[in-house]
């Protein structure tokens, strides 16, 4: 396998670049949007919860059960705590004004290192999340298909719970735990058999994935449709017999009109397929729009996953995930404006954690989509598409991307209404084709 580096002036065209973020260490009981964990260290965890979803309550008592002893040893605002069950129940009860962002502190009784599973969420004694929830988002719960419909209709962004719940604490993902992403693949014109990764990109429906614009040029000449493949549902690129596998052969591919290879504001294409079986490994996510208002997005946290490389020029074969955090062009253009003032628009933005963080941002390949959760009136969260990965920056003289750049992302929302016209897709509302 070779990673092609398309090379113009300061700007890489990004193919495949380095997933060295931060490990991606979040856990969402139920993908609730109210409640959910993250890392603190080896030991102990923090738990967020955003009571700003819940504008109307003034007193809440929130009851989380884990599957195993635990400790609380903080809250962020004053909190009457009580613990019952042998340490496994706990009641937190905040007092005076709940806080939009509420934090509280636990760890494992015996110094384990394990996730607190969650295994009963209630807040005022309406019970948000618990086992039989997480068993019932399944593939079928996810197919919104009456007996006579004429169209199918599918639920977007979400996967099937038993799957994948507790597989997104890790960086290395499973198969299913990001179940729209895939790798476009590019075979040689005389042997379809050799084939060669190109780019990530985004299941929209059945039929459709979407990717960058620049995915569908080799040094900067188009590739013809019938060399690209779809290879779906899959965490290891060179597994050729993963279970929920689906390789498919582009039957059409349909790049932006507004599309330049130099700019992001149109990087987009839509490769056709025929087409998808939806499963617990591959479903469709969710399109930002069409309203959109980048500024909204500004310091926003959001996830990327891609086959990137994990060390220096090296194509990492297995599917990873991270986080990236949404800079405002500002921020950016002081870091380069040589760089960034030319790329950065209405239709752009620019992503990545301070490049003085002492991490490096986190990039993945080009084409992958940066996804964003959205909590839905189930109090469930969907993954939305947000940007789809465009450019990076690269130092004079060098060709691969500096990770201490921020990445420059495509923004889908402005062009949400073409995503859906060539996708299968009607218009304002979430029938799948
Ligand atoms: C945390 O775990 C990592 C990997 O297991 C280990 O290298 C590190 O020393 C641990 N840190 C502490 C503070 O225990
Ligand atoms: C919150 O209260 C307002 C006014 O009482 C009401 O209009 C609104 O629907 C309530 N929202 C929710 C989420 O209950
Ligand atoms: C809480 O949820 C709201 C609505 O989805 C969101 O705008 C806000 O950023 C969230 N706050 C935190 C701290 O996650
Ligand atoms: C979804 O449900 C419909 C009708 O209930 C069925 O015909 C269709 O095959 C199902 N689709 C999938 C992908 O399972
Ligand atoms: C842009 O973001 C930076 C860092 O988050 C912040 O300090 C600055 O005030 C923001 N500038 C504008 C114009 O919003």
């Amino acid at each position: 396998m070779e990673v092609f580096l398309v090379f113009s002036l300061f700007i890489l065209t990004v193919n495949s670049v380095a997933i060295r973020g931060p490990e991606y260490t979040r856990y969402d009981p139920c993908s609730l949007g109210l409640i959910y964990f993250e890392k603190s260290t080896n030991t102990s965890w923090q738990g967020v919860i955003n009571f700003s979803l819940y504008p109307n309550i003034s007193n809440a008592a929130i009851e989380i059960s884990f599957d195993k002893p635990m400790t609380i040893y903080g809250a962020s605002h004053n909190t009457i705590i009580t613990a019952t069950d042998d340490w496994k129940v706990f009641v937190l009860k905040p007092s005076g004004e709940l806080p939009p962002r509420y934090v509280f502190y636990l760890a494992e009784n015996n110094n384990g290192n394990n996730v607190p599973i969650v295994t009963q969420v209630k807040l005022n004694d309406l019970v948000l999340c618990n086992d039989i929830m997480k068993k019932d988002q399944t593939i079928q719960s996810l197919n919104m298909t009456k007996p006579d419909d004429t169209v199918q209709r599918q639920v977007c962004g979400r996967r099937a719970l038993q799957n994948a719940e507790l597989n997104s604490v890790k960086t290395d993902v499973k198969a299913g735990d990001w179940p729209w992403h895939v790798a476009v693949l590019i075979t040689g014109p005389n042997d379809v058999n050799q084939a060669m990764y190109q780019c990530g990109g985004n299941i929209i429906s059945k039929t459709a994935v979407l990717t960058a614009g620049h995915c569908i040029f080799l040094n900067r000449v188009r590739v013809h449709v019938s060399q690209f493949v779809v290879e779906a549902g899959i965490d290891n690129l060179l597994d050729a017999y993963q279970v929920g596998r689906q390789s498919l052969r582009a039957v059409d591919i349909i790049i932006h009109p507004a599309f330049h290879l130099d700019e992001a504001t149109a990087d987009l294409a839509i490769i056709r397929v025929n087409r998808f079986r939806y499963s617990e490994y591959v479903q469709p996510i969710c399109i930002w729009g069409p309203s959109y208002n980048k500024e909204n997005l500004y310091g926003e946290t959001a996830l990327v996953a891609g086959f990137g490389t994990t060390e220096e020029n090296k194509l990492s074969n297995k599917l990873r995930s991270t986080y990236t955090v949404v800079q405002n062009d500002t921020t950016c253009i002081a870091y380069s404006p040589q760089l960034y003032m030319s790329l950065l628009n209405e239709f752009t933005f620019c992503a990545g954690l301070s490049p003085d963080a002492g991490t490096s941002p986190l990039q993945g390949d080009s084409g992958g989509g940066l996804v964003v959760a959205v909590m839905q009136p189930d109090h469930k969260v969907s993954w939305f598409l947000r940007g789809l990965l465009s450019k990076c920056g690269v130092p004079h003289g060098k060709t691969m991307c500096d990770p201490t750049f921020y990445v420059v992302y495509t923004d889908v929302a402005p062009h949400y209404g073409w995503i859906y016209h060539h996708s299968g897709l009607s218009y304002l509302n979430n029938i799948v084709d």
